[in-house]
């Protein structure tokens, strides 16, 4: 592959679960050495936050594990998302169908993925949504998004 691999994660509010892959594998492409040929970025379903921050108990977790998490949230457009990147990592399986519907072609579908799928362990079946909860569900989301970031990024890095 000669361009950048691109990889989008996407959740529903684009302010918890996604901003917070999208900063834990940005930390794991640099430390790897590899941001010249891979970048990311996120999106939610949604555009209610967007022009946004994240949310701040995601910012407090991510921050004491070394992420700082600086995206803006915006919301998901198939018109130009789908031409942009290779893959698009839906956090749970409602944003998986949610993005399958706005799809134009199987080669659009091809590239949506499920962020569990990636993990070790098949314990959760998407990253749980943890807007309405409490510390536990952040710490949750970042262990699993550490789990799936790591292992997409090898498979990202068997592909190039
Ligand atoms: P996220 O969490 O999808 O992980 O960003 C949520 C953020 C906002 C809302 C729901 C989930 N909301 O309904 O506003």
């Amino acid at each position: 592959m000669s361009r950048k691999t691109e990889v989008l994660f996407v959740c529903l509010g684009n302010i918890c679960r996604s901003p917070g892959a999208e900063a834990v594998f940005q930390s794991m492409v640099e430390k790897e050495g590899l941001s010249s040929v891979i970048s990311c970025d996120s999106a939610g379903i949604i555009g209610v936050h967007e022009g946004g921050p994240a949310d701040s108990r995601m910012q407090k977790h991510a921050n004491l594990r070394g992420y700082n998490l600086l995206s803006i949230a915006r919301k998901f457009n198939p018109l130009t998302d789908f031409d942009r990147f290779d893959f698009i990592i839906g956090m749970d399986e409602d944003n998986v169908s949610d993005l399958q519907r706005t799809t134009r072609s199987s080669a659009d579908s091809a590239k949506i993925f499920l962020m569990t799928d990636f993990c070790s362990s098949d314990k959760y079946i998407g990253v749980p949504d943890p807007y309405y909860g409490g510390s536990s569900g952040f710490e949750l989301v970042l262990d699993l998004l550490e789990d799936g970031c790591e292992n997409l990024l090898e498979h990202i890095k068997r592909e190039i």
